[in-house]
């Protein structure tokens, strides 16, 4: 079936038509299932934030009403497709920006219901999760995922297609905000998070010792802030003594903190739940030292099977959505015209 897709929670707005379907149902035997993106329209607002250092959520909401129609209407163009080929209208309705998630939910409400296409709600942060479904088709639950994003960090058990467990997460800033606040105050513009990968490249991880984000208990938490402020206060010292200090060091330092932190919660989470497939998903899981640190970890266990997504299904893109909105379907999740955006989770 083919799915137009809707995604506004921060700062991209997109649109999307994918074909999804599972020809044999879900057995085992059954042939790879059919996973295509036929058109993925992303409006990036970026340089509307870049000179505030951050999203503007009213900025965002506002970009987001202006690049939505047009947006879904290339979608539907590119994808040689009309309104009435579509079986169901997908569109992120939590977590996100209150105000920008509106603009998606109404939007996907007013064409889903003037159209009769059934209406399916779905969560930003699993949709993340399912744009592997793309890169990896034959990918089916269970499975371990970290979800890596400038607004979250969770790592997930994933039951089925539709049930999940966050069994850990950030208790204070996201890792992508943790790039990013690092990146700012190194004078990077935003989002700084691919910079800083490629910058790590050229430093020295040893040159500054940092603590880690992962908290010294048996939970599978994190806490990203501690390690942001410990190279915040270690720059801001650095320039109260006049001293100059090298930023590929500092990329090279934050990201070892970073990837060792990920390693030791993940082989944690592993253990513990015996899950033999790790999923990486969301913003960062473009960088590239994490990729990799997790392509080395599942070489030496040979029993996990790791799955990357496409670098360009990591950002937020309405794809993820669709692929999400698809299974969401088939559970026979649908919204009504009372359908709201909510900011939070639960
Ligand atoms: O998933 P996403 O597009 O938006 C949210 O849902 O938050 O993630 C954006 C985040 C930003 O913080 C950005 O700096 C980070 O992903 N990011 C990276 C890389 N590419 C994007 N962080 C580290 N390394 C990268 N290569
Ligand atoms: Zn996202």
């Amino acid at each position: 079936m083919y799915i137009l897709a809707i995604e506004s929670s921060c700062d991209e707005t997109s649109a999307s038509v994918v074909e999804m379907d599972d020809p044999c149902g879900t057995d085992a035997k059954a042939p790879v299932p059919v996973r295509n993106i036929l058109s993925n329209r992303i409006a990036s607002q970026i340089p509307l934030h870049t000179v505030y250092g951050g999203v503007v959520p009213e900025i965002a909401s506002r970009a987001h009403a202006e690049a939505v129609s047009a947006l879904t209407y290339d979608a539907l163009r590119e994808a040689g497709l009309g309104l009435s080929d579509i079986g169901a209208v997908g569109v992120t309705a939590y977590p996100g920006l209150i105000g920008a998630l509106l603009v998606g939910v109404n939007f996907a409400k007013s064409l889903a219901f003037a159209n009769h296409i059934p209406l399916v709600p779905v969560c930003h942060i699993y949709g993340h999760i399912a744009a592997n479904y793309f890169t990896h088709p034959e990918l089916k639950p269970p499975f371990l995922a970290l979800v890596a994003s400038g607004g979250h960090t969770s790592v997930i058990r994933a039951k089925s297609y539709t049930d999940f467990e966050t069994i850990g997460r950030t208790r204070d800033d996201a890792i992508g905000e943790a790039f990013d606040k690092v990146a700012r105050v190194m004078g990077m513009p935003y989002p700084g998070g691919a910079e800083m990968d490629r910058l790590a490249y050229e430093g020295n991880a040893a040159a500054l010792k940092l603590p880690s984000a992962a908290i010294a208990d048996d939970t599978l938490d994190f806490s990203f802030s501690g390690l942001k402020t410990a190279v915040i206060n270690h720059l801001h010292t650095l320039e109260q003594k006049g001293q100059s200090y090298n930023r590929a060091d500092i990329a090279a330092s934050f990201s070892e903190a970073v990837v060792s932190s990920v390693l030791k919660k993940l082989d944690l989470a592993l253990r513990r739940t015996g899950e033999t497939r790790l999923v990486l998903a969301g913003g960062v899981a473009a960088n590239s030292h994490i990729r990799a640190a997790l392509e080395a970890y599942c070489a030496k266990h040979g029993n996990i099977k790791l799955y990357l997504p496409d670098r360009a299904l990591c950002g937020d893109n309405g794809a993820m959505i669709g692929a999400q909105a698809y299974f969401e379907f088939l559970r026979g999740v649908r919204a009504d015209t009372t359908l709201n955006a909510r900011a939070v989770m639960e």
